[in-house]
């Protein structure tokens, strides 16, 4: 069950010039959020930002969670400020988050793009004992963030970047289209998170080779809780409120 309620501030530590690793301590007994889902954060007492944040959950840590961020606007900018010992107003957890059981074969594959790797360490960490592959892209070298994390976890990233800074030269999508055709087989699960325009081409990939996807997409959110309609997309059941019926979808689900 979500609820409203205030968290301290434990650490927010700068991982780049614009990235940041946020530990919060709620203050009362939440539910414990489910890889996926996300939280509301309010990053000002004043009005101004008026609206409260998503943020996904990026670990369940001891008293807490963690929110890996990056510096966009307004809200993340103030919270970017903000020191241990501070509080701020939360709501959460939301969404449905992903489903843990997706591959009848042991195979699974993470796919994350940009501050799409946000999510994808609670869910390593929930799926550990199926030993998932992470394919990682970013733009640059220096974009790429928690590969120590995920490499204490047992994970060694696949690495891919759009200026070839690191790993191999170009998008997540064409490391595993080599992947897959080395493998020799499609028997994988597959779960990603990344900007539209990568995982618009993941679902078409998915398709193609007949791999079951679940997908976390960002909209614009003004509410959180299903109310305001301003997150919904275009599915092939009809229109669906990214906050409540997601952020996670079947990639066969999604109209692009
Ligand atoms: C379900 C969900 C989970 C999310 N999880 C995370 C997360 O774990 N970590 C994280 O950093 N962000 C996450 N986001 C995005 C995050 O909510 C926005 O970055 C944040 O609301 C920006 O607020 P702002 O006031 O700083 O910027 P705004 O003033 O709202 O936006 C500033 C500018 O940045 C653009 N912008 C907004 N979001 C992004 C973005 N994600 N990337 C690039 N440009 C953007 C806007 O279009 C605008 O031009 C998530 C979004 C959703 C819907
Ligand atoms: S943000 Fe209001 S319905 Fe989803």
């Amino acid at each position: 069950m979500s609820e409203i309620f205030r968290a301290k501030i434990k650490e927010n530590r700068p991982l780049t010039n614009h990235h940041y690793l946020l530990t919060l301590h709620p203050l009362i007994n939440i539910a414990l959020p489910n890889p996926g889902q996300f939280f509301m954060l309010s990053v000002d007492e004043s009005l101004d930002p008026l609206l409260k944040r998503p943020f996904s959950v990026h670990r369940t840590v001891e008293g807490g969670f963690q929110i890996l961020y990056r510096v966009v606007g307004k809200a993340t900018k103030i919270l970017s400020a903000k020191s241990p010992g501070d509080e701020i107003e939360a709501l959460g957890p939301l969404g449905n988050g992903f489903p843990l059981n997706i591959s009848n074969s042991e195979n699974v594959i993470l796919t994350a793009g940009g501050m799409g790797i946000a999510p994808m360490l609670a869910l390593a960490d929930k799926i550990a004992g199926l030993k998932p592959l992470l394919f990682y892209g970013a733009r640059t070298a220096g974009e790429l963030l928690c590969l120590d994390d995920f490499r204490d976890s047992g994970i060694e990233p696949i690495i891919s970047t759009d200026d070839g800074t690191c790993g191999r030269k170009g998008s997540v999508i064409d490391s595993l289209e080599s992947y897959i055709s080395s493998a020799g087989s499609n028997n994988f699960g597959l779960y990603a998170c990344g900007p539209k325009p990568m995982l618009s081409s993941l679902s078409k990939f998915c398709a193609k080779h007949e791999i079951t996807a679940y997908m976390a997409l960002e909209e614009s959110m003004a509410c959180g809780i299903g109310t305001c309609l301003g997150c919904v997309v275009k599915t092939n059941e009809g229109y669906k409120r990214v906050c409540k019926e997601g952020p996670v979808f079947s990639s066969r689900e999604i109209i692009w």
